[in-house]
């Protein structure tokens, strides 16, 4: 069902964006003059908007659609792409009806996780290109159908791996990619940050402009609580994957990008809920239920990464909260976020060498502008994006094979050509989820 317009109040911070937008969108077209036609899927939420203002501005697509399950957000985004544009969005609760009714060119999918698959591949089936959030799938054969979708349909998709593209990272992989540290023989990404213990949150009824049903859509249909909508889904696990499915796949995703390997032939991911506290879901009550801390490590062919996360015990201690260390025979070189990169040399008196960040948007922290425009012209220019669905396919294993691991209490083999676990069937069966109907397992 199409919801009907409501005039509705503001938030402070669309409301600023909005009034301080507006005059530089106005008129603004591309070359031919034809603007591509956009849907927002989950354009009630946080991160969408961030990629939708950023799509308006580049001028090359309009917005006629939007989607989200929450009405009140949906109509807050609708309003400010309206005051951006001079042209309010429809608005649809549902994806499948979206895609029935409009007429489009490419979508934003921003949901969370466990509704990327989903909706990214009934895009493609419509011939919609596809900017999609990472990580790319919840469970890892999501994932593949994902790519086999968007390569069955000869379509582009890009996934939101703004790190690709920032200029820090550009210049530090540059100098990587060049022997700056030397052979690198580790690396070691890792978030931390401060939390815990968790006291559990009272289940409520859903409020009535949030269509519950459907956010849960293929993950089970657990009690709705207040503390899981909007953006908190994160260290839900019928939905998300906790800190190791969310930054794990940006920082992780560097690795790749530095190594020529493609993956990693072992893993081993252990963690727990020590701080946070025992995970609980009763008729009452419940709390997240995603690890507060892990370690997972990977052993590529010719060299070792390693993930760890920590939501507790935060403090100035560790400087570099964020990031990815690779430690090479030259020194030891951070790759950071709002610190930029550094390279610690190893011998005693050679300079440091540094670079500071470059964001488009300061306050969030992010180069979604250049991963944006790549988008655009690659769809104009008929090739991949810089963060093609395979790049962030093959980041988003990784964070996945860990949780697999931590989930099955072991380590396991990865042959990464087939995608499979070798001899493995308890392993095997993680590489997918049950899905509550009427939803089926994309690709199964
Ligand atoms: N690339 C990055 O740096 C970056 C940063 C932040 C978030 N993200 C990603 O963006 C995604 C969204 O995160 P967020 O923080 O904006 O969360 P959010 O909760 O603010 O937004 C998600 C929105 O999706 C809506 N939704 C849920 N089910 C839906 C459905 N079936 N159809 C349509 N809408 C539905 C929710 O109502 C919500 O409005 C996540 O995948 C997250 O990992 C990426």
């Amino acid at each position: 069902m199409q919801f009907p317009r409501r005039k509705f109040l503001h938030t402070a911070a669309g409301a600023a964006a909005w009034a301080g937008a507006a005059p530089l969108l106005r008129g603004q077209s591309n070359k031919s003059g034809k603007k591509l036609r956009l849907a927002v899927i989950g354009g009630g939420g946080w991160w969408a908007m961030n990629i939708a203002r950023v799509a308006l501005a580049d001028g090359r697509c309009e917005c006629v659609a939007l989607c989200d399950v929450d009405a009140d957000n949906l109509e807050v985004s609708a309003d400010e792409i309206d005051g951006l544009t001079g042209n309010a969005p429809k608005q649809y609760r549902d994806h499948r009806e979206m895609l029935e009714k409009e007429t489009l060119d490419l979508a934003i999918v921003s949901t969370p996780d466990h509704w990327h698959a989903l909706q990214t591949i009934a895009c493609l089936e419509k011939g919609l290109h596809v900017f999609v959030e990472k990580p790319t799938g919840h469970t890892l054969l999501e994932s593949r159908a994902m790519l086999d979708a968007a390569r069955a349909a000869d379509r582009v998709v890009q996934v939101g791996l703004h790190r690709r593209i920032g200029p820090h990272h550009a210049s530090g992989m540059e100098f990587l990619k060049k022997g700056g540290a030397g052979r690198i023989g580790m690396v070691r990404c890792f978030a931390h940050s401060g939390g815990g213990p968790e006291k559990p949150t009272p289940n409520e009824e859903p409020p009535a402009e949030l269509d519950w049903d459907l956010y849960c859509g293929p993950a089970p249909l657990r009690p709705y609580c207040r503390n899981i909508h909007p953006g908190r889904f994160r260290n839900y696990l019928d939905f998300a994957n906790g800190t190791l499915g969310d930054w794990g796949v940006h920082w992780l995703d560097q690795v790749l990008w530095w190594t020529d390997e493609k993956y990693p032939k072992y893993v081993h991911c252990t963690g727990g809920r020590p701080i946070f506290g025992p995970a609980i879901l009763n008729e009452r009550e419940q709390t997240t239920d995603a690890p507060d801390h892990q370690v997972a490590t990977y052993q590529f062919e010719n060299f070792t990464a390693v993930w760890e996360h920590r939501r507790f015990a935060g403090n100035e201690t560790e400087k570099a909260k964020v990031g990815a260390y690779f430690y090479g025979e030259k020194g030891i070189f951070h790759m950071g976020w709002r610190d930029g990169w550094t390279f610690y040399p190893a011998k005693k008196g050679d300079p440091i060498a540094h670079e500071d960040p470059k964001f488009d948007d300061e306050k969030d922290g992010h180069n979604i502008p250049p991963l944006w425009r790549d988008f655009i012209d690659a769809i104009e220019q008929k090739r991949r994006p810089v963060a093609d669905v395979e790049t962030g396919h093959l980041a988003t294993n990784l964070s996945l094979l860990g949780m697999l691991s931590w989930k099955l209490g072991r380590g396991v083999a990865w042959d990464g050509e087939k995608e499979t676990i070798p001899g493995d069937e308890a392993a095997n069966a993680l590489l997918k989820r049950d899905y509550r109907g009427p939803w089926r397992y994309p690709g199964a």
